[in-house]
């Protein structure tokens, strides 16, 4: 069965008692979950424990925002996945589009990353999506393939069933900005048979497609009714509580 996620993404904010505080905000605040609904959190690095100690027991599940390409070794500054695994970190960001914009990341790089996350038991959310140029140009569905493609296209039918895959156009995230129901619908679909021209239309039914890009409480249900949309990956709007509660909310039933 396709599952229906609420993903925060806290990126790089927050301090220590902050982040302790929104987590037990945010545990207060949630409805309960249906049968197929999930809470996923990518917290920073430092704070996984904290918030693991918090949530434990509770329907919500941690992420790590990225992960090393490499397995071990002389890299300063990486946390491997073997390391996100030896701590029970379920899943792990991967490739979204602040580290393809700062930290250089491309497509080949990904598919590294993607192989040793699921080599370690991790569960990777593949963010892609295009910027506003190529939508301008029209030519976001090819953009996205090839992302897609580039670093998806090589696993066996069992590993690609273990991932989730969040569509974020670039233009929309963190500017306000949310791509219409329609637009979010249309790629969503286009994801969707793409997927299933290599893995055959069963698999690509129950993939789990996220949508990201300026997702808050007020626009969340709207999004998340279309019907290839299975959830939210949220930036801004998962540091407050009483938003991110109001976007988990907004999950199909
Ligand atoms: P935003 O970020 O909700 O602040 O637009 C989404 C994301 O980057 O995952």
């Amino acid at each position: 069965m396709r599952k229906q996620i609420a993903a925060a993404n806290w990126k790089m904010n927050l301090t220590l008692p902050e982040a302790e505080q929104l987590t037990k905000d945010i545990l207060s605040g949630m409805p309960l979950l249906q049968d197929g609904q999930h809470v996923i959190m990518a917290v920073p690095f430092p704070y996984l424990h904290a918030v693991q100690h918090i949530i434990a027991g509770k329907p919500v599940s941690l992420a790590a925002q990225n992960v090393a390409s490499e397995e071990k070794g002389a890299y300063t500054g990486e946390t491997s996945a073997a390391m996100l695994a030896s701590v029970n970190v379920p899943f792990v960001l991967i490739g979204h589009s602040e580290r393809r914009q700062f930290f250089h990341e491309d497509n080949l790089l990904l598919a590294r990353k993607i192989d040793i996350a699921l080599g370690h038991g991790l569960q990777p959310v593949f963010c892609c999506g295009e910027p506003q140029q190529i939508r301008e140009e029209n030519t976001q569905n090819q953009y996205v393939e090839q992302q897609i493609a580039e670093s998806l296209f090589h696993l066996s039918k069992e590993q690609m069933q273990r991932v989730i895959i969040a569509y974020e156009p670039i233009w929309a995230i963190g500017t306000g900005l949310t791509a219409s129901t329609e637009q979010a619908q249309e790629m969503h679909k286009q994801i969707r048979i793409f997927v299933a021209g290599k893995y055959g239309e069963e698999l690509a039914d129950n993939l789990t497609i996220l949508y990201g890009g300026s997702v808050k409480g007020a626009n969340a249900a709207d999004i998340f009714a279309q019907p290839d949309v299975d959830g939210g990956l949220v930036g801004g709007a998962s540091l407050v509580a009483s938003e991110f509660t109001q976007i988990i909310n907004g999950l199909k039933k």
